[in-house]
C-alpha cells in the first residue's frame, strides 16, 4: 500500500479500539446536549448497512447533471489553500493521484471517476449523520468539504482513524473513531476525494450522476482490504 499506511495503521488501530470504546460512550451522552442532528449511540461501531449501496442522503435533492457542463474551478485553478496540487497524475488500483501520490478526484465532462463516487456512498452512510449532507456540516460537527480544503491527506486520515474530541468544547461533541471499522478504513480514499470534489464545486450537491464503471483493479484491492 501507498505510503507505509501499513505500519501506521497497527500504531493507529490499536491506539484507535481503546478510544472507539470511550468515545461510543461519550458520543451516548452527548446526544443530550444536541438535538438537531443526534448520533446513533452505535456509529462507528459495525455499521454493516454501509455495504448495501442504499445512501441515507437520498433523499436530498439530487440536481440533474446530465449534459450540463460541471461548474467548477479554472483550469489553472487547481491548488488548495493548503498549498496541495489536486490535478489527477496517476491512477492505481483504479483511483486517481496527483503527482506526489496524493488521492484526488478525477471529472470528465460530468462522469465522476469510480472511487469519487463512491466515496459518495460511504460519506452517506458513515459521515452524513453527524456531518450533515454532502459534506455541507451540521450543528453537530463541521462541514468535511471545507476542512479537506485546509487540513492535509495525512491529518484528515489521523482524525478519522484515532477520532478527536473537543473537550473543551461545553456541547461535549465527539468525533469517533474509524480505524478498525473497515467500511471506513477501506474506503477512506474514496470518502477523502469526494469532500475534496465537493469542496472545489467541482461536483455539485447530491448523488453523482455518471460514474465510470468500477475496474477490476479497484475491485480487487477492495476485496483484498475488506478480507484483511
Ligand atoms: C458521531 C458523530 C460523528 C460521525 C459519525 C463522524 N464524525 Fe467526524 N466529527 C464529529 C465531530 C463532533 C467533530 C468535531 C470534533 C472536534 O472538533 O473536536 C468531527 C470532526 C471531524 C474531522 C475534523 C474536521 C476539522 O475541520 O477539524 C474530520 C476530518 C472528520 N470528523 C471526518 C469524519 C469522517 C470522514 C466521518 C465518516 C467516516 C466522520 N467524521 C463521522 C462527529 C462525527
Amino acid at each position: 500500500m501507498k505510503f507505509g499506511r501499513n505500519d501506521s495503521m497497527k500504531a493507529i488501530t490499536s491506539l484507535a479500539s481503546l478510544v472507539l470504546a470511550a468515545s461510543l460512550a461519550t458520543a451516548a451522552l452527548a446526544q443530550d446536549t444536541t438535538t438537531q442532528t443526534p448520533p446513533p449511540a452505535e456509529a462507528g461501531a459495525g455499521a454493516a448497512a454501509a455495504t448495501s449501496g442504499a445512501a441515507p442522503a437520498a433523499e436530498s435533492a439530487a440536481p440533474t447533471q446530465g449534459g450540463e457542463a460541471p461548474v467548477g474551478m479554472a483550469e489553472s485553478a487547481t491548488t488548495l489553500p493548503n498549498g496541495m496540487d489536486i490535478t489527477p497524475v496517476t491512477q492505481e488500483n483504479g483511483r486517481w493521484y496527483n503527482a506526489e501520490g496524493i488521492p484526488t478526484y478525477k471529472i470528465e465532462n460530468g462522469v465522476v471517476d469510480f472511487a469519487t463516487f463512491n466515496g459518495f456512498r460511504r460519506y452517506s452512510a458513515e459521515c452524513h449523520v453527524c456531518h450533515g449532507p454532502d459534506g455541507e456540516g451540521s450543528t453537530y460537527a463541521p462541514a468535511l468539504k471545507e476542512s479537506v480544503l485546509r487540513m492535509d491527506y495525512y491529518d484528515f486520515q489521523e482524525v478519522v482513524a484515532s477520532g478527536k474530541q473537543d473537550v473543551n468544547s461545553a456541547a461535549n461533541l465527539v468525533m469517533p473513531a474509524f480505524g478498525t471499522n473497515k467500511n471506513v478504513w477501506c474506503y477512506i480514499d474514496d470518502i477523502y476525494v469526494y469532500l475534496l470534489a465537493r469542496g472545489t464545486d467541482e461536483l455539485p450537491r447530491g448523488r453523482p450522476a455518471e460514474r465510470a464503471d468500477k475496474s477490476e483493479e479497484y475491485t480487487a484491492q477492495e476485496d483484498s482490504c475488506m478480507s484483511m
